[in-house]
């Protein structure tokens, strides 16, 4: 029989894991994930209140979340991994767009828009933007049959989703660009937000002594055939949280100026009084 003991446990568990798995990849993430697992609790020497803290912790976690709330992607950015899986799975070298993380707030399936679209449901008193934009590749060529899933707060710092009183679809649209990779769209100015608090991640930032703020940011996935899609954000220039964000998700090429325009022209084809705001961005993807 065997004796299983601190010195020799370890390596029993992931051979048990291993030997057998279902594929090599599998043995590798399994056996990894054990080694770390054990030398965590042994660098801590984790007590068995701490331990089932621990469980109690990530059963509330799946608690939390439904089809509209994701507390455990919430906790995975917020402990930096969704950044480390975008960075391992997205080297740039300085080619194409930067990605950032996906987000909690994600909607497959939003209404698909011609580029131009008004995707306001609500007046709130949020500050109208025009975004505009260009989808080109990595070394700047117009790509078409881009398209644009775009998805933000409106102006009481919540996404459509945590919002009982917002229509379905608020701020969150597929835009279609032109065959040229120019598109554009009239939308909000996003604000800043605290991401949820309510639940296991609002303590676990609390414990941190963090706050839970992330800066104002438009998410964006763009797509074009041949191309990787691209999960990223837009940040808005000036923002007080660009160095705090509470999911580690900023990149300085990221960030764009919101800024006032005077285009009487602009303005009547969108339908928007002098002065309005626009900001503008051209993402360049990288081929598959
Ligand atoms: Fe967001």
């Amino acid at each position: 029989m065997k004796d299983f003991t601190l010195e020799n446990l370890t390596d029993a568990v992931v051979e048990a894991y291993t030997t057998n798995a279902a594929s090599p990849r599998q043995a590798q993430i399994i056996g990894s994930l054990v080694r770390h697992l054990h030398a965590f609790a042994k660098d801590v020497e984790l007590t068995e209140a701490e331990w089932f803290e621990g469980i109690q912790f990530l059963t509330a976690t799946g608690k939390k979340c439904d089809d509209k709330r994701q507390e455990f992607i919430l906790l995975s950015d917020t402990l930096g991994l969704s950044m480390v899986v975008d960075a391992i799975n997205h080297p740039k070298g300085g080619l194409g767009t930067e990605s950032t993380v996906l987000g909690p707030f994600y909607v497959e399936g939003s209404p698909i828009v011609e580029s131009g679209a008004n995707i306001i449901k609500r007046d709130i008193g949020g500050e109208v933007v025009l975004v505009t934009g260009k989808v080109t590749d990595a070394a700047g060529k117009p790509l078409a049959g881009a398209t644009l899933e775009v998805w933000q707060t409106a102006n009481n710092q919540l996404y459509d989703v945590q919002d009982p009183d917002a229509p379905e679809w608020n701020l969150r649209a597929t835009i279609k660009a032109k065959d040229d990779g120019a598109f554009s769209f009239v939308s909000e100015k996003p604000t800043s937000y605290p991401v949820p608090t309510d639940g296991p991640v609002g303590q676990l930032l609390a414990a941190g002594g963090r706050h839970a703020f992330r800066p104002a940011h438009l998410h964006f996935m763009v797509k074009a055939p041949g191309h990787e899609t691209l999960t990223t954000h837009i940040f808005a220039d000036g923002d007080p949280y660009l160095d705090s964000d509470a999911v580690f998700a900023t990149k300085a090429a990221l960030v764009a100026k919101f800024e006032l325009s005077e285009d009487a022209t602009l303005a009547a084809k969108y339908g928007l009084k002098v002065p309005f705001t626009t900001m503008h961005y051209e993402f360049g993807l990288t081929a598959q």
